[in-house]
């Protein structure tokens, strides 16, 4: 365990609740009742929730449980794709929009369902002519463009598994998850937009596939008319190949326990764990929460989660629960300011969206850009207000509910995980009384509890550790290629009671509402955005003038936690670490990772603060990135470390 453990003081109680409006809960989606049903007979509550989907073949038994192994809705068959597309159409509403899809740039395309199963039929058949076969592995970095939607759609109906990798990750970081899951195929952009401008995107994922031999094809969306580098034989542009193919496809069924996509999220080492989702219990959890959590009413409700489907906000919440519900979906390509502060208001009002649900960092942004932008605009048709990706301050909770809820709109402050598929922890909108910053309590059907270090239950009012006691329909099923890790990683902690760590601390309020903390590992939050300390600290040492490097997540008033590097320099560079030096090294991060990964603040160090057994005390450099006296140094191999360290910044050096 790490020595950043979550400082329960850090969190100022809440009194204040927020109970449904009567109106509100009068049409709620879920009652009270479900809690109970959902614990009575967890099995046959999951059941009924399965049968939200259309099955080819019924399961013969619910769940087989072999810690840490589940198999969810055992000997059923179903195609996740017919699910979530053909089956709307069959039902006769292909006229309903799928996705109003708006552009950076302001162009716009409002794409139905019968268009959606028309898309994806076109693109599996050009997979299955470029190759693709059901178990395959498909590498997609696309920008946020419907393009993204078929193609994922596409190996979904195939059964071959994608890997979406989000756009902003530099080459180095694409090459290292092709690699791992020896994706056959790489699916990408000529450009992309960003913040008013196209940048290029072909051009970085052809630097990575020429380093990895699995790749046979390269298929390419042509987004910003940018100029590309080509190779011929192995390129094909998307409209060349997917365009002349036909609109007809017939989905085959395939095993609820088939490997629907991996997704890659940072761990307490450098090495990404690809986390692998299936398909019958991920697409059940996916739809029964976005019903539920978001009281979606298909037909009816307009919908919009601004995440990114580099994420798994966005496949779960953009593409898989959405569509298994019937949603009509607003997708918006660009940042929230490009052309203006208002633009994400804009498309609320102009789509009268109803349910909207976003992360922390960006309320906390439009929080600076002042309250006077959403209220230039019509919000009234908003319902439910959804927050993911970190924990949401009591003041942003607050804020959000009167400045774009206009106190009118339940919030539901969602918690789960890349590895948890789907929400686990939420209030029910209509049925809880919500507190600004506390997730509230487990979904029906999810058992989670906090406990001691020693397994212990916390009860009201005490703190601990997160874990998920009782199986769930949309848990991973492992990381890619590493059952060890993943035993290790989630169930080893308290592998004696069999539950899974989550990496999260959260406490108890005396009503017995949970509030999360943050992680408890190395693990660091930056806007929603896991990045590890150690995939940091080894792009750092990488460059030629780096010794030695240790990370820590500060806290951050707008991005919740900031990357703050203490680096110790070579020989020369070490006489002249100045500003040109630390810029360096940023922009390397950037290119190593991402440009999410770039640290906030870099500091030159002489030394950095270890153990005697060598491990680096991040508590005490977190203590100085954050400003704060430092802590108990007695562990230390040598306690004049740090005066060493916060001498030698405030000397400037
Ligand atoms: C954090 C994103 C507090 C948490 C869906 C978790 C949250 C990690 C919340 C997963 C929330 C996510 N309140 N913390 N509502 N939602 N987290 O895999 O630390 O990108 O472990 O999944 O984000 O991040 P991931």
């Amino acid at each position: 365990m790490a020595d950043s453990g979550p400082t329960l003081s850090n969190l100022s109680m809440e009194s204040r609740s927020f109970p449904p409006s009567e109106e509100f809960a009068a049409q709620a989606n879920a009652t009270e009742e479900w809690y109970a049903r959902g614990d009575d007979d967890r099995e046959g509550f999951w059941a009924e929730q399965a049968e939200r989907l259309h099955w080819h073949q019924k399961w013969d038994q619910v769940l087989d449980w072999q810690p840490p192994f589940a198999k969810w809705f055992v000997g059923g068959k179903l195609n996740v794709a017919y699910n979530c597309v053909d089956r709307h159409v069959d039902e006769g509403h292909g006229d309903q929009v799928a996705f109003h899809w708006e552009g950076e740039p302001g162009d716009t395309r409002t794409i139905t369902y019968a268009d959606l199963k028309s898309e994806v039929s076109k693109a599996a058949n050009a997979l299955t002519e470029l190759g693709v076969q059901a178990g395959d592995r498909v590498a997609i970095q696309l920008p946020m463009i419907p393009e993204a939607v078929f193609s994922m759609l596409a190996c979904a109906r195939l059964g071959a598994m994608h890997s979406v990798v989000f756009g902003g990750f530099s080459p180095g970081a694409l090459k290292a998850r092709i690699e791992d899951a020896e994706c056959k195929l790489l699916i990408t952009s000529d450009g992309q937009y960003r913040r008013g401008k196209p940048a290029p995107m072909k051009e970085n994922t052809d630097e990575a596939v020429a380093q990895t031999p699995t790749i046979e094809h390269v298929l390419v969306v042509k987004r910003t008319e940018t100029d590309v580098p080509w190779t011929e034989g192995r390129d094909v542009w998307w409209h060349d190949i997917v365009d002349r193919q036909s609109g007809e496809h017939e989905a085959q069924p395939f095993d609820a326990e088939h490997p629907l996509f991996i997704l890659y999220t940072s761990g307490t080492t450098g090495k990404p764990k690809g986390i692998l989702h299936t398909s019958g219990g991920y697409l059940t959890q996916a739809a029964y929460t976005h019903h539920v959590v978001f009281d979606h009413k298909p037909g009816e409700s307009v919908y919009w989660c601004t995440a990114d489907i580099g994420w798994v906000t966005g496949h779960s919440y953009i593409v898989y629960g959405p569509l298994a519900n019937r949603a009509t979906s607003v997708m918006y390509e660009g940042t929230p300011n490009t052309p203006h502060e208002g633009r994400h208001w804009e498309i609320v009002q102009k789509y009268g969206v109803s349910i909207y649900y976003t992360a922390p960092t960006l309320i906390r942004t439009f929080m600076k850009w002042g309250k006077e932008i959403p209220e230039k605009y019509d919000l009234s048709s908003l319902r439910v207000l959804g927050s993911v990706g970190e924990p949401i301050n009591p003041e942003a909770w607050m804020w959000y509910r009167e400045n774009v809820g206009r106190d009118n709109c339940p919030i539901v402050d969602t918690w789960w995980q890349t590895e948890t598929g789907a929400i686990m922890i939420a209030p029910l909108p209509g049925v809880t009384a919500t507190k600004p910053g506390s997730a509230m309590r487990a979904l029906p059907g999810i058992s989670a509890e906090v406990v001691t270090e020693e397994a212990q239950p916390v009860g009201p009012g005490g703190g601990g550790y997160l874990v998920l006691d009782k199986p769930w329909p949309s848990m991973l099923r492992g990381i890619w290629g590493d059952e060890e890790r993943f035993r290790d990683t989630y169930w080893s902690r308290f592998a004696d009671q069999g539950y899974y760590f989550a990496g999260d601390g959260a406490k108890y309020d005396d009503d017995g509402a949970i509030w999360l903390l943050g992680r408890v590992d190395d693990v660091m939050n930056v806007s929603g955005h896991r990045i590890s300390t150690t995939e940091v600290e080894s792009a750092l040492v990488s460059h030629p003038t780096v010794a030695e490097a240790a990370v820590v997540g500060a806290s951050d008033e707008t991005t919740g936690q900031g990357i703050v590097a203490f680096v110790i320099l070579r020989g020369n560079a070490a006489k002249d670490g100045g500003e040109d030096a630390i810029k360096a090294l940023r922009d390397h991060v950037a290119k190593e990772i991402g440009p999410i990964a770039k640290p906030r603040q870099i500091m030159v160090v002489e030394e950095l603060p270890k153990t005697r057994s060598g491990k680096i005390m991040r508590r005490l450099l977190r203590d100085v990135a954050e400003n704060r006296e430092v802590g108990d140094v007695t562990t230390l191999a040598d306690s004049t470390v740090m005066d060493l360290i916060s001498s030698g910044l405030k000397e400037g050096k």
